[in-house]
């Protein structure tokens, strides 16, 4: 009897801890020990995952990780959504770095704001910033801010159903553009340097606004960043005798590398249908 009580009560305590976020800001006053109890989690399993030790002070304004289930599809805020992606860890770091915490956090923002995930920020560093690491960029407030304004349309949540082919969207960066490019159903997003970013995952609720998971990060004109120049064509209409295994021949690539650009033709990589649009390099994707 009493130990059956003893097992409820531990049960009844299991469940009031909060299941932890992904990504977690330090507010003043926050110990690791304090946010284990809080999240159920053992103070170990809270430093492992941090380069952390039981000692360290925690700074009001660093963000930590925690071990988290890392799939949440819907949230109050845009914050909340980040902080709840193991995926988007990164980019909530970023929002942070960049002084939007307090906008994202806000559910009642309405916006459509484009989130590349935490691989789209690696090749990003490697391949379009010369391997800059990431504390580098989180350090650059004002490149940080103009990065990130890009992909946020304030003003509108637009679902993926509403992002129509050759849609112009109005950023929040300063006179910067992103159109929706969307052959064979494929929402990609064609920025002002050339890129077409695929939209991975769409539709996540976040508040008032909608959450597009992203392949790349978008770099606009404005930043002066330059991106590595495309080995063969970002947009190829297909015309008559063109297959995937002639075009893999001519670019260099490979059938197979060429329908990972091009899921629509996973399906059936023999059916190239004449006036279909097609991604030949993954330089355009960066
Ligand atoms: C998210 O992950 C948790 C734990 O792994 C699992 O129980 C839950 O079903 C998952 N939810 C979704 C929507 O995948
Ligand atoms: C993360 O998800 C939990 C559980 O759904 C929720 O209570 C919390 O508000 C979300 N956001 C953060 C920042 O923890
Ligand atoms: C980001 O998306 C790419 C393409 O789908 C995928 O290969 C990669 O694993 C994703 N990264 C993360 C951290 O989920
Ligand atoms: C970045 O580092 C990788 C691995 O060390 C190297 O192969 C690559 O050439 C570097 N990229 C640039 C742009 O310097
Ligand atoms: C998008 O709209 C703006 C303002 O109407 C215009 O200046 C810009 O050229 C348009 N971009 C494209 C690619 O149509
Ligand atoms: C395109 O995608 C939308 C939403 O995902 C879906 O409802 C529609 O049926 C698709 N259209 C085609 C032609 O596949």
């Amino acid at each position: 009897m009493r130990g059956a009580m003893l097992l409820l009560l531990a049960a009844l305590s299991l469940a009031s801890a909060a299941a932890p976020p992904c990504s977690y800001l330090i507010k003043a006053g926050d110990t690791i020990y304090a946010l284990a109890q809080t999240y159920g989690l053992t103070v170990d399993a809270i430093t492992a995952v941090n380069q952390l030790s039981n000692a360290d002070v925690l700074q009001p304004g660093i963000v930590i990780d925690l071990p988290c289930s890392g799939n949440a599809t819907s949230a109050t805020s845009v914050l909340d959504l980040l902080a709840n992606r193991s995926d988007l860890s990164t980019l909530f770091r970023a929002a942070t770095a960049a002084g939007f915490a307090d906008t994202l956090a806000d559910e009642a923002l309405v916006a459509t704001v484009f989130a590349p995930n935490n691989t789209a920020f690696e090749r990003l560093l490697e391949r379009v910033l010369s391997n800059t690491t990431l504390d580098e960029l989180l350090a650059d407030g004002q490149e940080l801010e103009e990065l990130l304004a890009y992909h946020v349309v304030p003003g509108e949540a637009l679902p993926a159903a509403d992002l129509t082919q050759g849609l112009n969207l109005t950023t929040a960066l300063d006179g910067e553009f992103v159109q929706v490019f969307k052959p064979a159903n494929i929402t990609r997003l064609s920025t002002s340097t050339g890129q077409y970013v695929r939209v991975l995952e769409a539709d996540l609720k976040a508040g008032k606004s909608v959450v597009h998971i992203t392949k790349g990060v978008m770099v606009p004109a404005s930043s002066g960043i330059v991106l590595p120049q495309p080995s063969a064509s970002c947009s190829h209409t297909v015309v008559e005798g063109d297959t995937l295994f002639g075009l893999a021949t001519e670019v260099g690539s490979s059938v197979a590398a060429l329908v990972d650009l091009n899921p629509a033709l996973e399906a059936d990589p023999t059916k190239l249908a004449l006036g279909d649009e097609v991604i030949l390099s993954a330089d355009c994707e960066v």
